[in-house]
């Protein structure tokens, strides 16, 4: 994706450390590392307040594995989140940034929200890829890991632009031999956002009450927490600016525009 595209966690790093300050986090946990853009402040903070990172990425740049190895605040698990989830504990908060679909992100929220319930912590999550184009719209690092039932049609080569619910062959933003869009956006149980939201609804049922924020920016930053935590106002007043900012929202979009078309100009340039 080059440098071209900001497109990491780490571009929220100081609001994402700002909030697991406020709510006290000591051990953390991050869904999907790659390059550890992100996972190398979470372990210097994790350092600075004496906590521990738990990185969870089945498949990281190579580069990644040995960082990891020697950082003694950082433990890397090697497996999906969904197998390994389920042997953690005392995990304060959550970075969400693996496999963007709505069947993971949803089953990972439900495996954190039981996991801070077990231990008696309140629920926070940092979710990544909650804005376009994930939204509505699931991709897929893995289509064999997901069951039948919430598997949306999808190609490697489906390529997806601004304002197309459907799909490009061949154009567009496209995995690139690394994942797959789902062929059409919207509808249920599809996208990162709708994941979220069903989550939520969920919680409600059970008598809960989360707050969530919405970042518009660098595919969007999705905060959800706990409104009854002792840090819930400190947090909601932190991430308060950000949330559904026009003007934020006016430049991502702005941004993807830019990007989209240069992909154009290479693709013509590629076929001419
Ligand atoms: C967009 S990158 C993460 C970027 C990183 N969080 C950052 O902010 O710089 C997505 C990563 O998720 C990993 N991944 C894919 N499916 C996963 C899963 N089910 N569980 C955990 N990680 C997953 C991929 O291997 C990839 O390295």
């Amino acid at each position: 994706m080059s440098d071209l595209l900001i497109h990491s966690m780490a571009e929220f790093g100081d609001l994402i450390l700002t909030v697991l300050d406020l709510a006290g986090a000591a051990t953390v946990a991050e869904i999907g590392a790659e390059y550890g853009a992100m996972t190398q402040p979470l372990a210097d903070y994790c350092a600075r307040t004496g906590g521990s990172l738990i990185a969870i990425d089945p498949a990281p740049a190579p580069d990644f594995i040995d960082w990891a190895a020697g950082q003694p605040h950082v433990r890397h698990i090697a497996r999906p989140s969904l197998d390994a989830m389920g042997a953690l504990s005392g995990v304060d908060a959550w970075l969400i940034d693996g496999d963007h679909n709505y069947y993971t992100v949803f089953h990972e929220l439900v495996a954190a929200d039981a996991l801070s319930r077990r231990d008696g912590r309140p629920l926070l999550v940092l979710l990544h890829d909650v804005g376009w184009p994930c939204s509505r719209r699931d991709m897929y690092y893995a289509p064999d890991r997901i069951p039948r039932e919430f598997l949306q049609p999808c190609h490697p080569d489906a390529g997806v632009t601004l304002d197309n619910p459907g799909y490009l062959p061949g154009r567009g933003f496209r995995g690139a031999g690394q994942f797959s869009w789902a062929l059409q956006a919207g509808g249920p149980r599809n996208g990162v956002l709708t994941a979220i939201e069903d989550f939520c609804r969920q919680t409600e049922t059970d008598g809960r009450r989360l707050l969530y924020a919405h970042v518009p920016a660098v595919f969007g930053l999705g905060v959800l927490f706990d409104a009854e935590a002792p840090w819930a106002n400190a947090v909601a007043e932190a991430v308060m600016p950000y949330h559904d900012n026009p003007l934020l929202a006016k430049l991502e979009r702005n941004r993807l525009r830019n990007y989209l078309t240069v992909l154009d100009w290479q693709d013509n340039q590629a076929v001419s």
